[in-house]
């Protein structure tokens, strides 16, 4: 594959797990642990094809709101993946990242992650990032907060504040926008996922649901992907030329 147009950061919102599960006649449950294995082939085909970073939407602020069962067999799944998962990630160079409102978390869920991303840390392969408990419009409600405390302080001029400035104050302030975003399970919506970091990413929605979602599947976003002519407002002539 042609290295040139792999995208630096590919994000994905993975959807469809109580679907999958609810077709085979199995609880929802079911879906999110065979989930669990395409997040295994995800993060390996990204390694191979030299994805830099891969950002996973795992749980947002709006699932706490699901069943109390469904939320703690996540939870319970979470823990048991990362603990599982460590060595194997650290073995392949990945580096685990956190963006969202951990706070909310049970404390014997932040404890595992902390020490995941502690362990591999020093990694310098991809960077993993496992959103939880995340929403774009929490994310830029915090931000407008601190800038606004900062403000009130004097550290931060009102006509200082420009699009670089907000950009340090987002959970993904060390990561690069994400050139891809991909959804599957037919559902064609950002769900409050990376709005502002993806205001130029490419939108890829498959019909496959997340637990089907294999090797392949990643190859065939990227595919498109690389088909697509990014222009940022340009024109194509503009765009052209700049090749040239
Ligand atoms: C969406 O499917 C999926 C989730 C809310 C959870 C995703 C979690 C995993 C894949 C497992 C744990 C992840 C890691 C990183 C170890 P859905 O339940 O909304 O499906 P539906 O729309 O068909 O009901």
């Amino acid at each position: 594959m042609n290295e040139m147009k792999i995208p630096e950061h590919i994000a994905i919102i993975m959807d469809g797990n109580g679907r999958w599960a609810k077709k085979l006649g199995l609880n929802r449950i079911f879906g999110h642990k065979t989930g669990v294995k395409a997040v295994r082939e995800t993060v390996e085909i990204c390694g191979e094809i030299g994805v830099k970073y891969l950002t996973l939407y795992a749980f947002s602020m709006e699932n706490w709101s699901r069943p109390s069962d469904e939320v703690e067999a996540l939870m319970s799944l979470l823990i048991e993946s990362i603990v599982k998962e460590t060595a194997e990630l650290n073995r392949n160079n990945v580096q685990l990242r956190t963006i969202g409102n951990l706070s909310v978390f049970p404390e014997n869920v932040t404890v595992k992650l902390n020490q995941a991303i502690e362990f591999t840390s020093k990694n310098t392969g991809l960077v993993l990032t496992l959103a939880l408990s995340y929403g774009s419009r929490w994310e830029i409600t915090e931000a407008v907060k601190e800038i606004a405390t900062k403000v009130t302080t004097g550290e931060i001029k009102p006509e200082s504040i420009n699009e670089n400035v907000i950009e340090q104050y987002l959970t993904t302030y060390n990561m690069p926008d994400p050139e891809l975003i991909i959804r599957t399970s037919g559902e064609q919506r950002l769900s409050n996922f990376l709005l502002w970091q993806g205001a130029y990413s490419e939108l890829y929605f498959t019909a496959v649901l997340w637990p089907d979602f294999r090797k392949k599947d990643l190859l065939e976003a990227v595919d498109e992907y690389r088909k697509r002519e990014r222009r940022f407002g340009k024109t194509g002539e503009q765009i052209k030329q700049e090749k040239d």
